[in-house]
Protein backbone atom coordinates (compact mmCIF):
# COMPACT_ATOMS: atom_id res chain seq x y z
CA UNK A 1 0.00 0.00 0.00
CA UNK A 2 1.25 3.60 -0.98
CA UNK A 3 -0.01 5.87 1.04
CA UNK A 4 -0.17 10.03 0.59
CA UNK A 5 3.07 11.90 -0.91
CA UNK A 6 3.42 15.35 -1.11
CA UNK A 7 4.48 16.56 -4.63
CA UNK A 8 8.11 17.56 -5.50
CA UNK A 9 8.55 21.01 -6.85
CA UNK A 10 10.52 21.19 -10.53
CA UNK A 11 14.34 20.98 -10.25
CA UNK A 12 15.34 24.82 -10.94
CA UNK A 13 12.84 27.59 -9.84
CA UNK A 14 13.70 31.32 -8.65
CA UNK A 15 14.67 31.92 -5.06
CA UNK A 16 11.37 34.66 -5.32
CA UNK A 17 9.57 31.56 -5.82
CA UNK A 18 10.81 29.07 -3.86
CA UNK A 19 10.26 31.73 -0.83
CA UNK A 20 6.66 31.23 -1.68
CA UNK A 21 6.43 27.68 -2.02
CA UNK A 22 8.24 27.58 1.81
CA UNK A 23 5.63 29.59 2.69
CA UNK A 24 2.89 27.66 1.85
CA UNK A 25 4.38 24.16 2.96
CA UNK A 26 7.92 23.06 3.32
CA UNK A 27 7.41 19.26 1.90
CA UNK A 28 6.28 20.20 -1.43
CA UNK A 29 8.60 23.57 -1.91
CA UNK A 30 11.65 20.66 -2.26
CA UNK A 31 13.12 19.39 -5.28
CA UNK A 32 12.71 15.21 -6.41
CA UNK A 33 16.22 14.87 -5.88
CA UNK A 34 16.44 15.07 -1.93
CA UNK A 35 14.76 12.06 -2.20
CA UNK A 36 18.40 10.29 -3.79
CA UNK A 37 20.94 12.40 -2.77
CA UNK A 38 23.82 12.66 0.39
CA UNK A 39 23.98 16.01 0.09
CA UNK A 40 22.48 19.15 -1.15
CA UNK A 41 23.14 22.78 -1.17
CA UNK A 42 21.19 25.62 -1.35
CA UNK A 43 22.40 29.20 -1.71
CA UNK A 44 20.84 31.94 -1.02
CA UNK A 45 22.34 36.13 -0.74
CA UNK A 46 22.67 35.68 2.71
CA UNK A 47 23.83 32.38 3.92
CA UNK A 48 23.96 28.99 2.56
CA UNK A 49 22.31 25.88 4.07
CA UNK A 50 23.12 22.46 3.34
CA UNK A 51 20.68 19.47 3.74
CA UNK A 52 22.85 16.01 4.72
CA UNK A 53 21.13 12.73 4.29
CA UNK A 54 23.98 10.45 4.14
CA UNK A 55 24.48 8.19 6.96
CA UNK A 56 28.19 8.90 7.82
CA UNK A 57 27.30 12.74 7.80
CA UNK A 58 24.31 12.43 10.32
CA UNK A 59 26.81 10.43 12.43
CA UNK A 60 29.13 13.19 12.79
CA UNK A 61 26.46 16.15 13.49
CA UNK A 62 24.68 14.33 15.58
CA UNK A 63 26.37 11.48 17.18
CA UNK A 64 30.15 12.40 17.15
CA UNK A 65 30.68 15.60 17.30
CA UNK A 66 27.16 17.31 18.20
CA UNK A 67 28.93 20.29 19.80
CA UNK A 68 30.64 21.41 17.03
CA UNK A 69 26.94 21.96 15.49
CA UNK A 70 24.53 23.68 17.75
CA UNK A 71 21.00 23.99 17.30
CA UNK A 72 20.43 27.19 14.99
CA UNK A 73 18.99 30.14 16.29
CA UNK A 74 17.54 31.23 12.99
CA UNK A 75 14.72 28.18 14.28
CA UNK A 76 14.35 28.99 17.34
CA UNK A 77 12.55 32.09 16.95
CA UNK A 78 9.13 31.77 16.78
CA UNK A 79 9.48 29.80 20.06
CA UNK A 80 11.21 32.09 22.27
CA UNK A 81 8.21 34.20 23.96
CA UNK A 82 6.50 30.83 24.89
CA UNK A 83 9.88 28.64 25.57
CA UNK A 84 12.11 30.72 27.30
CA UNK A 85 15.14 29.08 27.74
CA UNK A 86 13.85 25.94 27.78
CA UNK A 87 16.07 23.07 26.66
CA UNK A 88 14.80 22.45 23.34
CA UNK A 89 16.36 25.95 22.53
CA UNK A 90 19.07 26.42 24.97
CA UNK A 91 22.41 25.50 23.90
CA UNK A 92 26.35 24.23 25.57
CA UNK A 93 26.31 24.26 29.39
CA UNK A 94 23.09 25.77 30.54
CA UNK A 95 21.60 22.77 27.89
CA UNK A 96 23.83 20.28 28.97
CA UNK A 97 23.33 21.09 33.20
CA UNK A 98 19.22 20.70 32.15
CA UNK A 99 19.30 17.64 30.76
CA UNK A 100 20.94 16.04 33.22
CA UNK A 101 17.82 17.28 35.20
CA UNK A 102 15.08 16.65 32.87
CA UNK A 103 16.54 12.66 31.59
CA UNK A 104 16.74 10.74 34.66
CA UNK A 105 12.94 11.24 35.16
CA UNK A 106 11.81 9.72 31.25
CA UNK A 107 14.43 6.42 32.18
CA UNK A 108 13.04 2.80 31.61
CA UNK A 109 12.19 2.35 34.91
CA UNK A 110 10.59 6.05 35.92
CA UNK A 111 8.19 4.70 32.98
CA UNK A 112 7.14 2.50 34.89
CA UNK A 113 5.34 4.78 37.57
CA UNK A 114 4.13 6.59 34.76
CA UNK A 115 2.21 3.97 33.02
CA UNK A 116 -0.46 4.10 35.00
CA UNK A 117 -1.86 7.50 34.59
CA UNK A 118 -0.75 7.00 30.46
CA UNK A 119 -3.00 4.50 30.73
CA UNK A 120 -5.91 6.00 32.16
CA UNK A 121 -5.91 8.80 29.36
CA UNK A 122 -5.74 5.51 26.58
CA UNK A 123 -9.04 4.26 28.70
CA UNK A 124 -11.05 7.24 28.23
CA UNK A 125 -9.74 8.57 25.02
CA UNK A 126 -11.32 5.09 23.80
CA UNK A 127 -14.10 5.76 25.81
CA UNK A 128 -14.71 8.80 24.10
CA UNK A 129 -14.18 7.20 20.87
CA UNK A 130 -16.39 4.77 20.93
CA UNK A 131 -19.64 7.28 21.11
CA UNK A 132 -18.38 8.61 17.80
CA UNK A 133 -21.55 8.93 15.51
CA UNK A 134 -21.96 7.69 11.89
CA UNK A 135 -20.67 10.99 10.86
CA UNK A 136 -17.39 11.40 9.86
CA UNK A 137 -14.73 12.98 12.21
CA UNK A 138 -10.97 14.87 11.85
CA UNK A 139 -8.84 12.57 13.32
CA UNK A 140 -6.19 15.31 14.14
CA UNK A 141 -7.92 17.61 16.94
CA UNK A 142 -9.13 14.50 18.55
CA UNK A 143 -5.42 12.34 18.47
CA UNK A 144 -4.23 16.25 20.00
CA UNK A 145 -6.42 16.32 22.65
CA UNK A 146 -5.72 12.31 23.65
CA UNK A 147 -2.07 13.40 23.62
CA UNK A 148 -2.76 16.16 25.76
CA UNK A 149 -4.48 14.24 28.19
CA UNK A 150 -1.53 12.21 28.23
CA UNK A 151 1.16 14.86 28.99
CA UNK A 152 -1.24 16.27 31.98
CA UNK A 153 -1.49 12.94 33.39
CA UNK A 154 2.09 12.01 33.59
CA UNK A 155 3.30 15.25 34.51
CA UNK A 156 0.79 16.67 36.64
CA UNK A 157 -1.65 14.01 37.53
CA UNK A 158 -4.38 16.32 36.19
CA UNK A 159 -6.69 15.10 33.22
CA UNK A 160 -7.52 17.29 30.15
CA UNK A 161 -10.83 18.27 31.61
CA UNK A 162 -9.20 20.24 34.62
CA UNK A 163 -9.71 23.45 34.48
CA UNK A 164 -6.50 25.03 33.89
CA UNK A 165 -5.03 22.04 31.79
CA UNK A 166 -8.17 22.98 29.23
CA UNK A 167 -6.94 26.55 29.36
CA UNK A 168 -3.59 25.47 28.41
CA UNK A 169 -4.40 23.25 25.85
CA UNK A 170 -6.93 25.50 24.10
CA UNK A 171 -4.50 28.63 24.61
CA UNK A 172 -1.39 26.75 22.89
CA UNK A 173 -3.57 26.26 19.82
CA UNK A 174 -4.37 29.82 19.71
CA UNK A 175 -0.40 30.39 19.73
CA UNK A 176 0.22 27.88 16.98
CA UNK A 177 -2.55 29.75 15.14
CA UNK A 178 -1.36 33.09 15.46
CA UNK A 179 2.74 32.07 14.99
CA UNK A 180 3.33 29.25 12.90
CA UNK A 181 6.07 27.79 15.12
CA UNK A 182 7.71 26.00 12.38
CA UNK A 183 10.05 28.80 11.50
CA UNK A 184 11.52 28.77 8.14
CA UNK A 185 14.29 30.63 9.10
CA UNK A 186 17.23 28.33 7.73
CA UNK A 187 16.08 27.99 4.23
CA UNK A 188 14.07 31.81 3.95
CA UNK A 189 16.82 34.36 2.38
CA UNK A 190 16.61 36.91 5.35
CA UNK A 191 19.16 38.10 6.88
CA UNK A 192 19.97 37.40 10.74
CA UNK A 193 19.90 41.13 11.34
CA UNK A 194 16.55 42.01 9.90
CA UNK A 195 14.08 41.89 13.41
CA UNK A 196 11.86 39.22 14.33
CA UNK A 197 8.23 40.59 15.47
CA UNK A 198 5.77 39.07 17.22
CA UNK A 199 2.86 40.34 16.85
CA UNK A 200 0.73 41.31 20.37
CA UNK A 201 -1.96 38.52 20.12
CA UNK A 202 1.62 35.90 19.88
CA UNK A 203 2.87 37.78 23.22
CA UNK A 204 0.11 37.93 24.66
CA UNK A 205 -0.73 34.37 24.63
CA UNK A 206 2.80 33.30 25.32
CA UNK A 207 2.06 35.97 28.17
CA UNK A 208 -1.06 33.38 29.62
CA UNK A 209 -0.09 30.24 28.85
CA UNK A 210 2.85 30.85 31.13
CA UNK A 211 1.18 32.53 34.01
CA UNK A 212 -1.05 28.88 33.91
CA UNK A 213 1.91 27.08 33.62
CA UNK A 214 3.49 29.16 36.74
CA UNK A 215 0.76 28.36 38.71
CA UNK A 216 1.03 24.55 38.26
CA UNK A 217 4.60 24.63 38.91
CA UNK A 218 4.52 27.09 42.29
CA UNK A 219 1.70 25.09 43.45
CA UNK A 220 3.66 22.07 43.18
CA UNK A 221 6.45 23.16 44.05
CA UNK A 222 4.69 24.08 47.62
CA UNK A 223 3.27 20.43 47.53
CA UNK A 224 6.33 19.55 47.65
CA UNK A 225 7.64 21.28 50.39
CA UNK A 226 4.61 20.54 52.55
CA UNK A 227 5.58 16.17 51.37
CA UNK A 228 2.27 15.79 49.94
CA UNK A 229 3.12 15.68 46.15
CA UNK A 230 1.84 13.38 43.65
CA UNK A 231 4.99 11.23 42.33
CA UNK A 232 4.25 12.24 39.08
CA UNK A 233 6.85 13.70 36.26
CA UNK A 234 6.69 17.22 37.32
CA UNK A 235 8.02 16.11 41.11
CA UNK A 236 10.38 13.51 39.92
CA UNK A 237 11.58 16.73 37.68
CA UNK A 238 11.38 19.15 40.49
CA UNK A 239 13.18 17.55 43.02
CA UNK A 240 15.95 15.73 40.81
CA UNK A 241 19.60 17.54 41.62
CA UNK A 242 21.96 17.98 39.08
CA UNK A 243 24.58 15.39 39.53
CA UNK A 244 27.20 17.75 38.78
CA UNK A 245 26.57 20.63 41.00
CA UNK A 246 23.80 19.10 43.16
CA UNK A 247 21.43 22.41 42.66
CA UNK A 248 17.33 21.90 41.31
CA UNK A 249 15.55 23.68 38.87
CA UNK A 250 13.72 26.81 40.51
CA UNK A 251 10.24 27.26 40.16
CA UNK A 252 10.82 29.92 36.39
CA UNK A 253 13.12 27.41 34.58
CA UNK A 254 10.68 24.59 35.47
CA UNK A 255 8.00 27.22 34.13
CA UNK A 256 10.44 27.07 30.42
CA UNK A 257 10.93 22.95 30.74
CA UNK A 258 7.12 22.37 31.23
CA UNK A 259 6.44 24.29 28.15
CA UNK A 260 8.83 22.64 25.68
CA UNK A 261 6.96 18.68 27.46
CA UNK A 262 3.66 20.01 26.75
CA UNK A 263 4.27 21.37 23.22
CA UNK A 264 6.95 18.39 22.10
CA UNK A 265 5.15 15.88 23.93
CA UNK A 266 1.82 16.20 23.06
CA UNK A 267 2.09 17.77 19.16
CA UNK A 268 4.52 14.92 18.08
CA UNK A 269 2.54 12.06 19.34
CA UNK A 270 -0.97 13.67 18.37
CA UNK A 271 0.55 13.54 14.46
CA UNK A 272 1.66 10.12 14.63
CA UNK A 273 -0.88 8.65 16.02
CA UNK A 274 -3.45 10.50 13.76
CA UNK A 275 -0.66 9.14 10.71
CA UNK A 276 -1.07 5.51 12.42
CA UNK A 277 -4.75 5.71 12.53
CA UNK A 278 -5.25 6.96 8.52
CA UNK A 279 -2.26 4.27 7.79
CA UNK A 280 -4.38 1.44 9.19
CA UNK A 281 -7.45 2.56 8.01
CA UNK A 282 -6.50 2.54 4.55
CA UNK A 283 -4.84 -1.30 5.20
CA UNK A 284 -7.58 -3.21 6.63
CA UNK A 285 -5.60 -5.97 7.01
CA UNK A 286 -3.30 -4.96 9.66
CA UNK A 287 -6.23 -2.99 11.28
CA UNK A 288 -7.79 -6.56 12.07
CA UNK A 289 -4.49 -7.99 13.08
CA UNK A 290 -3.49 -4.94 15.51
CA UNK A 291 -7.60 -4.91 17.01
CA UNK A 292 -7.00 -8.52 17.52
CA UNK A 293 -4.02 -8.44 19.41
CA UNK A 294 -5.44 -5.57 20.84
CA UNK A 295 -7.54 -7.85 22.36
CA UNK A 296 -5.96 -10.39 23.49
CA UNK A 297 -3.76 -8.26 25.60
CA UNK A 298 -6.90 -6.26 27.43
CA UNK A 299 -5.83 -4.17 29.88
CA UNK A 300 -2.33 -5.23 30.22
CA UNK A 301 0.62 -4.03 32.29
CA UNK A 302 4.44 -2.05 31.63
CA UNK A 303 5.76 -5.38 31.28
CA UNK A 304 3.47 -6.81 28.94
CA UNK A 305 3.59 -3.70 26.82
CA UNK A 306 6.09 -5.68 24.49
CA UNK A 307 3.89 -8.10 23.34
CA UNK A 308 2.13 -5.18 21.75
CA UNK A 309 4.38 -5.89 18.75
CA UNK A 310 2.65 -5.36 15.82
CA UNK A 311 0.91 -2.27 17.35
CA UNK A 312 4.15 -0.91 17.45
CA UNK A 313 5.48 -2.03 14.22
CA UNK A 314 2.65 -0.28 13.09
CA UNK A 315 3.44 3.11 14.69
CA UNK A 316 7.29 2.96 13.89
CA UNK A 317 6.12 2.81 10.50
CA UNK A 318 4.07 5.46 10.69
CA UNK A 319 6.76 7.64 12.20
CA UNK A 320 9.02 6.60 9.51
CA UNK A 321 6.83 7.78 6.13
CA UNK A 322 5.72 10.56 8.67
CA UNK A 323 8.00 12.22 10.92
CA UNK A 324 6.26 14.33 13.23
CA UNK A 325 9.92 16.72 13.30
CA UNK A 326 10.46 16.37 9.29
CA UNK A 327 13.83 18.62 9.49
CA UNK A 328 15.74 19.83 12.14
CA UNK A 329 18.40 22.42 12.05
CA UNK A 330 21.83 23.23 13.36
CA UNK A 331 24.61 25.68 12.68
CA UNK A 332 28.44 25.09 11.53
CA UNK A 333 30.55 26.51 14.19
CA UNK A 334 33.64 26.32 12.02
CA UNK A 335 34.46 25.35 8.11
CA UNK A 336 33.80 22.04 7.52
CA UNK A 337 34.72 19.71 4.75
CA UNK A 338 31.58 17.59 4.10
CA UNK A 339 31.85 15.23 0.64
CA UNK A 340 34.80 17.08 -0.67
CA UNK A 341 32.76 20.42 -0.41
CA UNK A 342 33.44 23.50 1.98
CA UNK A 343 30.82 23.85 4.26
CA UNK A 344 31.76 27.53 5.30
CA UNK A 345 31.33 28.76 9.73
CA UNK A 346 27.88 29.87 10.14
CA UNK A 347 26.40 27.34 7.53
CA UNK A 348 23.25 25.79 8.61
CA UNK A 349 22.82 21.90 8.11
CA UNK A 350 19.33 20.21 7.06
CA UNK A 351 19.02 17.12 8.84
CA UNK A 352 15.76 15.95 6.81
CA UNK A 353 14.07 12.96 8.40
CA UNK A 354 11.39 13.68 6.18
CA UNK A 355 13.84 12.82 2.95
CA UNK A 356 15.76 10.65 5.24
CA UNK A 357 12.91 8.28 5.76
CA UNK A 358 12.34 7.82 2.17
CA UNK A 359 15.68 7.54 0.59
CA UNK A 360 15.35 5.86 -2.44
CA UNK A 361 19.20 4.30 -2.18
CA UNK A 362 18.86 3.54 1.19
CA UNK A 363 15.19 1.65 1.84
CA UNK A 364 13.71 -0.67 0.09
CA UNK A 365 9.91 0.23 -1.80
CA UNK A 366 10.00 3.70 0.61
CA UNK A 367 6.97 4.68 -0.02
CA UNK A 368 5.13 1.88 0.94
CA UNK A 369 3.35 1.50 4.20
CA UNK A 370 4.90 -2.20 5.17
CA UNK A 371 5.06 -2.62 8.94
CA UNK A 372 7.01 -5.93 8.06
CA UNK A 373 10.06 -4.33 7.07
CA UNK A 374 11.16 -4.32 10.76
CA UNK A 375 12.22 -7.56 10.40
CA UNK A 376 13.61 -7.56 7.54
CA UNK A 377 18.00 -7.11 6.89
CA UNK A 378 17.37 -3.68 5.20
CA UNK A 379 14.71 -2.83 7.98
CA UNK A 380 17.00 -3.48 10.67
CA UNK A 381 19.38 -1.74 9.41
CA UNK A 382 18.04 1.24 8.27
CA UNK A 383 16.27 1.39 11.40
CA UNK A 384 20.35 2.12 12.64
CA UNK A 385 21.79 3.91 10.35
CA UNK A 386 18.48 6.00 8.46
CA UNK A 387 15.60 6.56 10.79
CA UNK A 388 15.53 9.37 13.25
CA UNK A 389 12.00 10.33 14.32
CA UNK A 390 13.40 11.10 17.34
CA UNK A 391 16.84 12.38 16.09
CA UNK A 392 19.75 10.49 17.42
CA UNK A 393 22.77 11.58 20.08
CA UNK A 394 22.97 13.56 22.98
CA UNK A 395 20.16 16.27 21.60
CA UNK A 396 18.07 12.96 21.23
CA UNK A 397 14.24 13.42 22.06
CA UNK A 398 13.89 12.84 25.82
CA UNK A 399 10.61 11.76 25.92
CA UNK A 400 11.56 8.89 23.36
CA UNK A 401 11.04 5.95 25.18
CA UNK A 402 7.85 7.48 26.91
CA UNK A 403 6.44 8.17 23.06
CA UNK A 404 6.99 4.43 22.11
CA UNK A 405 5.34 3.10 25.15
CA UNK A 406 1.96 6.03 24.28
CA UNK A 407 1.82 5.36 20.68
CA UNK A 408 1.47 1.83 20.73
CA UNK A 409 -0.30 2.18 24.25
CA UNK A 410 -3.02 4.03 22.68
CA UNK A 411 -2.98 2.87 18.96
CA UNK A 412 -3.83 -0.33 20.70
CA UNK A 413 -6.67 0.77 23.24
CA UNK A 414 -8.50 2.46 20.71
CA UNK A 415 -8.47 -0.18 17.98
CA UNK A 416 -9.64 -2.96 20.57
CA UNK A 417 -13.11 -1.06 20.61
CA UNK A 418 -13.44 0.82 17.17
CA UNK A 419 -12.51 0.02 13.24
CA UNK A 420 -11.49 2.70 11.39
CA UNK A 421 -12.44 3.67 7.40
CA UNK A 422 -11.63 6.00 4.89
CA UNK A 423 -13.92 8.59 3.65
CA UNK A 424 -14.18 8.62 0.27
CA UNK A 425 -12.03 11.75 -1.89
CA UNK A 426 -10.47 13.37 1.42
CA UNK A 427 -7.65 11.76 0.96
CA UNK A 428 -5.48 13.54 3.69
CA UNK A 429 -2.28 15.76 2.16
CA UNK A 430 0.85 15.75 4.03
CA UNK A 431 1.99 19.39 4.84
CA UNK A 432 4.62 20.44 7.49
CA UNK A 433 3.18 22.85 10.10
CA UNK A 434 4.64 22.87 13.67
CA UNK A 435 4.62 19.24 13.46
CA UNK A 436 3.85 16.89 10.00
CA UNK A 437 -0.10 17.65 9.50
CA UNK A 438 -2.90 16.63 6.58
CA UNK A 439 -3.97 20.13 4.83
CA UNK A 440 -7.55 19.97 5.67
CA UNK A 441 -7.32 17.40 8.68
CA UNK A 442 -7.64 13.91 8.56
CA UNK A 443 -10.85 12.09 7.96
CA UNK A 444 -11.92 8.92 8.96
CA UNK A 445 -14.91 7.16 9.92
CA UNK A 446 -15.53 5.25 13.41
CA UNK A 447 -17.50 2.98 14.24
CA UNK A 448 -17.77 0.47 17.64
CA UNK A 449 -16.50 -2.90 17.21
CA UNK A 450 -19.08 -5.40 18.22
CA UNK A 451 -17.14 -8.16 18.46
C1 LIG B 1 6.16 10.68 18.71
C2 LIG B 1 6.54 11.58 19.61
C3 LIG B 1 7.77 12.42 19.56
C4 LIG B 1 8.60 12.70 18.50
C5 LIG B 1 8.51 12.20 17.06
C6 LIG B 1 9.65 13.59 19.00
C7 LIG B 1 10.68 14.07 18.23
C8 LIG B 1 11.68 14.89 18.69
C9 LIG B 1 12.81 15.35 17.92
C10 LIG B 1 13.08 14.99 16.46
C11 LIG B 1 13.57 16.15 18.71
C12 LIG B 1 14.86 16.87 18.31
C13 LIG B 1 14.54 18.20 17.66
C14 LIG B 1 15.77 18.92 17.17
O1 LIG B 1 16.89 18.50 17.42
O2 LIG B 1 15.60 19.97 16.53
C15 LIG B 1 12.91 16.21 20.00
C16 LIG B 1 13.36 16.94 21.07
C17 LIG B 1 12.72 17.01 22.27
N1 LIG B 1 11.58 16.31 22.66
FE1 LIG B 1 10.58 14.98 21.55
N2 LIG B 1 9.41 13.84 20.32
C18 LIG B 1 8.29 13.13 20.71
C19 LIG B 1 7.74 13.09 21.98
C20 LIG B 1 8.21 13.78 23.07
C21 LIG B 1 7.67 13.69 24.41
C22 LIG B 1 6.52 12.78 24.80
C23 LIG B 1 8.38 14.58 25.18
C24 LIG B 1 8.25 14.91 26.65
C25 LIG B 1 7.29 14.57 27.42
C26 LIG B 1 9.37 15.20 24.32
C27 LIG B 1 10.26 16.15 24.73
C28 LIG B 1 11.28 16.66 23.95
C29 LIG B 1 12.26 17.64 24.43
C30 LIG B 1 12.30 18.27 25.82
C31 LIG B 1 13.16 17.86 23.37
C32 LIG B 1 14.37 18.80 23.36
C33 LIG B 1 15.62 18.00 23.65
C34 LIG B 1 16.93 18.77 23.46
O3 LIG B 1 17.00 19.64 22.60
O4 LIG B 1 17.89 18.44 24.18
N3 LIG B 1 9.24 14.68 23.05
N4 LIG B 1 11.78 15.43 19.98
Amino acid sequence: MRPPKPPSRPDRVSLWRYGRLFRKDILSAQPARLYRAWMAEFRTPFFRSFLINQPELLQIVLRERPDDFPKSNRISEGLRPLLGNSVFLSNHETWKRQRRIIDPAFEGGRLRDTFPAMQAAAEAAAARLRQSGQEPVDIEPLASHMAADVIFRTLFSIPIEHETAAQVYRLFRDYQRSQPILNLAAFVPMPRWMPRFFSRRTRQTAKEIRALITDLTSARMAQIEAGTAPDDLATKIMTAADPETGDRFSTEEMVDQVAIFFLAGHETSASALAWALYLLAVSPDWQERVAAEAQDWGEGTFSQMSQLRLSRDVFREALRLYPPVPMMVREAQCTEQFRNREVPKGAQIVMSPWHLHRHERLWDRPDDFDPDRWHTDNGRSCQRSAYTPFSAGARVCPGAGFAMVEGPLLLSTLLRDVRVEPVLDREPVPVAHLTVRAKDGIWLRVSRRQD
